[in-house]
This record gives structure tokens, sequence and C-alpha cells, in this order.
């Protein structure tokens, strides 16, 4: 029997699948047996513009290679957008599985040039996009008690990058929204899960050096998105950074850290004074949700 994982009869939606990432994770599920809904506004990489012709030259690749797609043109963005991209997909195929949160955008802007209209259309793109389109679906996936959601956030947001404002908030913000997805999907086999990529796009064009190009390849990121997607994959919650072959779990880890003894004692200065405590990860801890997080931090006994 063929170990090849496959998505056969599985209805996946990814967004900004015209261009970049979306195009390789779209054609990868495709070729895999997936029917692929390939969303893609078509605009340059700031988010102006429109075009047809990047979601439909995607679907013409998928079709020619004699996999099954069809383009949707909406954005993101917008509630309405969010309903008629899985409108697409429950008229042409009747359902949905999968959705892969990836179109986005990216501003050339230092921290203090971007404008509240920046900050906003940063967030409505990755951020607002990722939600309505997710909570557009998951009905659909609850009421099966299957599916697979893959969020896609950023360094950028995870770690930060100085002058990446708008996008590094909104990029963080995926995450946050990944997380309560995951917990809401969890008893209905509806899994969320996390990537934070690596590669050489037109949006990272001016980051990455030529000699980097083929080493940064989208192949190194769609192989991560497709077996999330899959049935295989009974990982929930999850996070992973991924780029140029390497695949790594990505944790936010709770210090074991310290804890006063009184009232009294909690004060600034002691906090200073047991810095190198509160700062030691040994024996660090990755709790799922805010209550256990609640628990290990207030619930900690004295000593
Ligand atoms: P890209 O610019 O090649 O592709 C993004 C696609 O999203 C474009 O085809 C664009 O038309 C589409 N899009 C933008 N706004 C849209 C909207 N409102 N509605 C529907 N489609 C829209 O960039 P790339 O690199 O492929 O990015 C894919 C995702 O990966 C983005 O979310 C990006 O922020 C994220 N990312 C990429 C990294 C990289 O190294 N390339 C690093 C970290 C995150």
């Amino acid at each position: 029997m063929s170990n090849e994982i496959r998505l056969d009869e599985r209805v996946a939606i990814v967004t900004g699948a015209g261009a970049g990432l979306g195009r390789s994770h779209a054609r990868l599920l495709a070729a895999r047996g997936a029917k692929v809904v390939v969303n893609d506004l078509g605009g340059q990489v700031d988010g102006r513009g429109a075009s047809r012709a990047a979601a439909d030259n995607v679907v013409a690749e998928i079709r020619a290679g004699g996999g099954e797609a069809v383009p949707n043109y909406d954005t993101v963005a917008t509630p309405e957008g969010a309903q008629s991209i899985l409108k697409t997909a429950l008229d042409a195929y009747g359902t949905v599985d999968i959705v892969v949160n990836n179109a986005g955008i990216l501003l050339f802007k230092r921290l203090m040039d971007h404008t509240p209209d920046d900050f906003a259309k940063n967030l409505g793109v990755h951020l607002s996009g990722s939600y309505y389109l997710s909570t557009a679906a998951f009905p659909v996936m609850k009421e099966k008690r299957y599916g697979r959601f893959v969020f896609t956030s950023s360094s950028g947001g995870m770690r930060g990058s100085a002058d990446g404002v708008a996008y590094g908030a909104a990029k963080a913000g995926v995450v946050g929204l990944a997380n309560v997805m995951a917990l809401a999907g969890a008893p209905y086999g509806v899994y969320s899960n996390v990537i934070l990529p690596n590669a050489y796009t037109r949006m990272t064009e001016q980051a990455v050096e030529e000699r980097n190009r083929e080493k940064l390849s989208a192949d190194f990121i769609s192989p991560l998105v497709l077996y999330l997607c899959s049935e295989r994959c009974r990982l929930n919650h999850e996070m992973f950074a991924v780029g140029g072959g390497t695949v790594s779990r990505t944790i936010l880890a709770l210090a074991p850290g310290w804890r006063a003894d009184s009232k009294e004692e909690f004060t600034a200065e002691s906090i200073h004074a047991h810095l190198e405590e509160i700062m030691d990860m040994t024996n660090y801890s990755n709790p799922q949700t805010t209550q256990e997080e609640t628990r290990l931090v207030v619930g900690r006994r004295r000593k």
C-alpha cells in the first residue's frame, strides 16, 4: 500500500493562492487529489490593485496537470468576501474540509511612516481575513466533525522586526486567532495549526539574497502545509517555523519563575533582586490554554 498522503475527496480553500506560497500550496494539495478553491485578489504586494489573472493562471496550471480547481477573486478582508469564497467551495464541490489562510500583504515602510490606515489595512487582510473565512467555514467542518485549518503567521509577528509594525501586529494576532480555533475545534476533529514560513517570493524579494533564493523555495513550505491539511495529521494547536528544508516546532514557553512569599515582598526591588530566577527557562512549561497558564502562574505553591 502506498504511504503517500492523499487528499482525495477533500475540498480545500487556499487564500492568496495566485502567487508565491499560496500558489505552491494549492498546486501541491491539488496534486494530492484535493479539489481546490484558488482564491486571490490579484493585487500588488502592498495590496493595491486587483486582477483575475492570478487566480485564473493557477487554476489553469492545476487543470493542466489533471487536478481540480476553481478560481475565486474576492478579498478575504471583508465578511462578504469571505462568505463568497466559502460559497465558491460549496457551489462547486458541496463542502469544505481544509482552509489555508495564506493571503497577505506587506508595506515597505519605516515604523513612524505607517499611518492608521496602513495599520488597519494589514489587520484587515492578515487577521480579519483569517477570522472571517475561518469562522465562515467552521460550522461546515463542525457539522461533519472533520476539518483542517492552517494559519500563516510570521516571525515578523512572533519575534518582531523593527519597522514591521502593522505586519507584526497582524501576524501575532493570527496566532491568537489560531489558538482559539484550535481549542474550539478540538472536540469536533477540526484542527488548527500555524506556520511561520521563510521563503523567497515577491514579498521577500528585497530581503532574500540571490544566492539563497533556490534554497528558500516555496517547495520547502508546502509539504508541511499538505501534512497539516491531511487526515494523517493529528496535530492541533501547534506552531512551526519552516523554510529551506527545516521544520521546527515553536512554543510560547513559560518559565517556572519566582513567587513572592507575601504581598509586602512583591516589590519592584525584589523583582530586580530575583531577576535571575525569573529569567531562568530551565524546566519551562508549555501551557495550552489560558486556564492552564493561570493555574501554573497563580496557583504555584509558595516554597
Ligand atoms: P505573495 O505576495 O507572493 O502572495 C500573497 C498573495 O496574497 C498574493 O497573490 C496576493 O494577491 C494575495 N492577496 C493579498 N491580499 C489579498 C486579499 N485581500 N484577498 C485575497 N488575496 C490576497 O507573498 P507570499 O510570500 O507568498 O506570502 C504568503 C503568506 O505568507 C502571507 O500571509 C505572508 O505574510 C506570509 N509570510 C511569508 C513569508 C515569506 O518568507 N515569504 C514569511 C512570513 C510570512
